[in-house]
C-alpha cells in the first residue's frame, strides 16, 4: 500500500527549525540505555534533516513519570548522549521542555544541529493533549515532523498537537513502518503465514479477526491457545484460559473457515503442575491434557507442523510467543518458530514481526538480522494491524 501521507522528503527543510517527535521511550538500567534499536531506527531521519541543513529539534517521551515535574530516572539525557555516541555528531541535551530555557536553547540553534529536549512527559498537559504546551512546542519550529512510529497511536500533545499549527510530515521510521505492516493486508505475496501467540484472546481479538482476512493460514500458540481448545470443546487442565471469550474465539474459526483461513492450533502441548521457572515440562497431546497441569509451550508434533507451515510461506507475520519462552524449558516452541521464520527472508520471501514479546524473543535467540523487518511499535503495530487509524499519522499533511 502506498504511504498517503507528505515524508521528510516533500518539505522545505534548508535553514529552517524542524520539530521531530521521536520514540526515545527505550530500556535504561542505572541511567544506561539497555536496548538502543529505538535511537537507531530515528538516525535516518535526523541525519537527512541535519544534512539538509536544519536545525533538527527532537522530543519524546521515556516511561510514563507521574507528570508532576523533572523525575531523573526518567531523563533523555543519557538518550541524548546515545544518539551522539551512535551518529559521532554533537547532540545538545536541553534540561527542559516548556520553557524559557528550551526556548532560548532553539534560539540559540544554528542550521545543522540538533538537540534534544527533556521528556515531554514531565507535565502533565502532554498527555492530556492540552492546547496550550501543543503551540508552545510548536513554537519551537517552522516544520513538524513526525517519527515516532511507536507513540503514533496515542493523540498526545507532542504526538499530534504540532500539526496543528505546523506543515506536517512523516519521518522515514514513520513511512517504513506503515508502509510494511499495512503492506501485508494489501496484496501480500502468498501463502501469507499469519502467526500469532501470547497470553490473551482478548487482548488481540483485533489483530485475529484483521488476519483472518488477509491470511491463507493462521497458526495459534502461546496461551490463547487454550480458549480455542475451550471454543472447539476440548479441556485444558489449569492451563490459563478466558470464559468470557470462548464464545468469541468459537465465532473466530467459523470465520476463517467461511474465508478459507485455515486455522492451525496445537496438537501437543508442554505442560507442567505449576507456573514457575522450576516446573518441569512433559508432553501430552492436546485432547489429553490432565486436569491438573497447565499448558507452557506447544509440543514437538505441534513445532513440526508450524514449522512446516512457515518454511512454505512467501510472507509471514508475527506477533506473540508461543509459550512462556522466558523459562529456557518452555522456551522451545517459540525458538522453533523464530527459526523457521528467519529461513523465509534467506528463501527470498518477507517476514514482518509485529512487536512486543515476539521481539524479545527474536533477540533471545540472535535472530534479528534474519528478519525483514521488526517493528519498532508495540501498540502502534498492533492497533495498525487490526486495521485502525494512527492519530498521530492522520494528522499529517495528505500527499
Ligand atoms: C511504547 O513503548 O509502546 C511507546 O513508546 C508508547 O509508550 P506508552 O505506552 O507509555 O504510551
Amino acid at each position: 500500500m502506498a504511504f498517503t501521507k507528505k515524508t521528510v522528503r516533500d518539505a522545505d527543510v534548508d535553514g529552517k527549525r524542524v520539530l521531530v517527535r521521536v520514540d526515545f521511550n527505550v530500556p535504561l538500567k542505572d541511567g544506561v540505555v539497555t536496548d538502543d534499536t529505538r535511537v537507531r531506527a530515528a538516525i535516518p531521519t535526523i541525519t537527512y534533516l541535519k544534512e539538509h541543513n536544519a536545525k533538527v529539534i527532537l522530543m519524546s517521551h521515556l516511561g510514563r513519570p507521574d507528570g508532576t515535574g523533572y523525575q531523573e530516572e526518567f531523563s533523555l539525557k543519557s538518550v541524548a548522549a546515545k544518539l551522539a555516541e551512535l551518529t559521532g555528531y554533537a547532540v545538545t541535551f536541553v534540561p527542559d521542555t516548556y520553557g524559557q530555557v528550551a526556548a532560548d536553547a532553539v534560539a540559540a540553534m544554528q542550521p545543522g544541529d540538533v538537540a534534544l529536549l527533556e521528556n515531554v512527559r514531565f507535565d502533565k498537559r502532554e498527555k492530556k493533549n492540552d492546547p496550550e504546551i501543543a503551540k508552545t512546542l510548536a513554537s519551537y519550529g517552522d516544520v513538524f515532523v513526525l517519527d515516532a512510529f511507536g507513540t503514533a497511536h496515542r493523540a498526545q500533545g507532542s504526538v499530534v498537537g504540532p500539526a496543528q499549527f505546523l506543515p506536517a510530515y512523516a519521518g522515514f521510521l514513520l513511512e517504513k513502518e506503515v508502509d510494511t505492516l499495512t503492506s501485508i493486508f494489501a496484496d501480500p505475496a502468498r501463502p501469507f503465514v499469519a502467526i500469532v501467540g501470547g497470553s490473551k484472546v482478548s487482548s488481540k481479538i483485533g489483530v485475529l479477526d484483521h488476519l483472518i482476512d488477509s491470511a491463507d493460514t493462521l497458526i495459534i500458540g502461546g496461551g490463547m491457545a487454550y480458549t480455542f481448545f475451550l471454543a472447539r470443546g476440548c479441556t485444558v487442565g489449569t492451563s490459563l484460559q478466558e470464559p468470557d471469550w470462548i464464545e468469541r474465539a468459537g465465532e473466530m474459526l467459523k470465520k476463517a473457515e467461511a474465508k478459507g483461513c485455515k486455522v492451525l492450533l496445537p496438537v501437543d502441548n508442554v505442560v507442567a503442575d505449576h507456573f514457575g521457572e522450576d516446573a518441569t515440562g512433559e508432553v501430552v497431546d492436546s485432547d489429553k491434557i490432565p486436569d491438573d497441569r497447565m499448558g507452557m509451550d506447544v509440543g514437538p508434533k505441534t513445532v513440526a507442523n508450524y514449522a512446516e507451515a512457515i518454511r512454505g510461506a512467501k510472507t509471514v507475520f508475527w506477533n506473540g510467543p508461543m509459550g512462556v519462552f522466558e523459562f529456557d524449558q518452555f522456551a522451545k516452541g517459540t525458538e522453533a518458530v523464530a527459526r523457521a521464520v528467519a529461513e523465509v527472508k534467506a528463501a527470498g520471501g518477507t517476514s514482518i514481526i509485529g512487536g512486543g514479546d515476539s521481539v524479545a524473543a527474536i533477540n533471545k535467540f540472535g535472530l534479528a538480522d534474519k528478519m525483514s523487518w521488526i517493528s519498532t511499535g508495540g501498540g502502534a503495530s498492533m492497533e495498525l494491524v487490526e486495521g485502525k487509524a494512527l492519530p498521530g499519522v492522520e494528522a499529517l499533511l495528505d500527499a
